[in-house]
């Protein structure tokens, strides 16, 4: 593939290229390391990664819910070294896109749903570091009636079937700024790539992936309810089964992927499968796996958390007589909180939260 935006290098072996996005080929990670390494992650654009300079970089912050309240052009601006002084936080999180999957509504379910057709490769979990927002909004001065805050990024303006939906930009609560947002400069300790975010991006752990704002630009700080068209015609259930009002997606659902690729050719012998299992909401309770196309289920052997809780879940699972053929693995998985992935996800126009049980097909020759 070609990549024309992405400024990382991308082997066709670890990424499938959508143009200016690319999901992680799952039969590329590594199964003994944890973490997503920076180089593997994917990238989702809605526009193309720009080049940025730390020493000239600047967020901007205004509104009305700051202390003292700012228009757009009294904007506080904090310099990358301001931000710097801050104490600095780090924490482990998943990063999925609220599509990933997407294309099962077709493959696995006959539906048709618009948007790039992932597999189950837009996902990762990575380290980060930087600040908590909660710091420099506290650096800043917000308003006791501060209840929403809208994110926008420097990248190019979004356009799409002849609309100009201006900057990338989401606004989310008070609340969750409050609690574990972080604005990260760095990556499983390296500086951010281009197309990840250089220099600073908004991390909302659990949350979909486009809450997670990259090259950050500014934050509004408001009294009321802020909007955008990412959380009132993108990033939200749609469709005749969905109300017109159907609330701005947030947490992301259980999920999990085998580390094989689709249609992988095993050998007759006894292997053990390695897969991963991941919630918005929690960690992961329990995974049962099939190996003979869901007649019958076993447990998976749960390998490997994250520390804080926020990462996702290795397991393993030893098949000891794999019989020449096709076979189809699934796996579902149970976080803390109770939610079970289902047999079937739930249909929505633009295919998002695709939660199911994938059924994974594999050769054994
Ligand atoms: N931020 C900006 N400014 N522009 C974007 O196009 N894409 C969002 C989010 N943040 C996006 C953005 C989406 S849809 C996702 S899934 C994540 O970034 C992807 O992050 P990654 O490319 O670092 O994996």
């Amino acid at each position: 593939g070609a990549f024309p935006a992405i400024l990382k290098p991308t082997p066709a072996t670890q990424f499938r290229d959508f143009g200016t996005n690319a999901e992680m080929l799952w039969s590329s990670v590594d199964p003994t390391a944890y973490l997503t390494p920076q180089s593997r992650l994917f990238v989702r654009n809605h526009s193309r990664t720009p080049q940025l300079d730390r020493s000239t970089y600047a967020l901007k912050v205004y509104g009305d819910g700051l202390a003292t309240s700012r228009t757009e052009g009294e904007a506080l601006t904090l310099s990358f070294a301001d931000l710097q002084r801050l104490p600095h936080h780090e924490l482990t999180a998943v990063l999925e896109c609220t599509g990933n999957g997407r294309s099962y509504f077709t493959t696995q379910q006959g539906q048709t749903v618009s948007g790039t057709a992932w597999t189950s490769g837009a996902v990762g979990t990575v380290r980060w570091s930087g600040v908590r927002l909660r710091d420099v909004l506290a650096s800043v001065g917000i308003s006791p009636d501060a209840v929403s805050i809208q994110a926008t990024g420097l990248d190019d303006d979004f356009v799409s079937g002849g609309t100009n939906y201006g900057r990338v930009r989401r606004p989310f609560s008070v609340e969750k700024a409050l609690d574990d947002a972080l604005l990260a400069w760095g990556m499983n300790g390296e500086d951010l790539l281009p197309d990840h975010g250089y220099p600073l991006r908004l991390v909302l752990p659990g949350w979909v992936g486009i809450a997670s704002i990259k090259w950050l630009g500014s934050l509004e700080v408001s009294t009321t309810q802020l909007t955008s068209p990412w959380n009132t015609t993108f990033y939200r259930m749609t469709g005749p089964q969905w109300p017109a009002d159907s609330p701005p997606l947030t947490v992301n659902p259980v999920r999990s992927a085998w580390e094989l690729a689709r249609d992988q050719v095993l050998p007759a012998r006894p292997v053990t499968l390695t897969g991963r299992s991941w919630s918005g909401a929690g960690t992961i309770a329990k995974v049962s796996v099939s190996l003979d196309g869901g007649a019958s289920w076993r447990p998976a052997v749960l390998d490997r958390r994250g520390r804080e809780g926020q990462g996702w879940t290795q397991w393993s699972v030893r098949w000891g007589n794999p019989r020449r053929g096709r076979h189809e693995l699934l796996a579902r998985a149970t976080d803390d909180q109770g939610r079970t992935q289902p047999f079937e996800a739930a249909f929505n126009t633009q295919g998002y939260f695709f939660d199911a049980v994938v059924r994974h097909p594999v050769q054994v020759a």
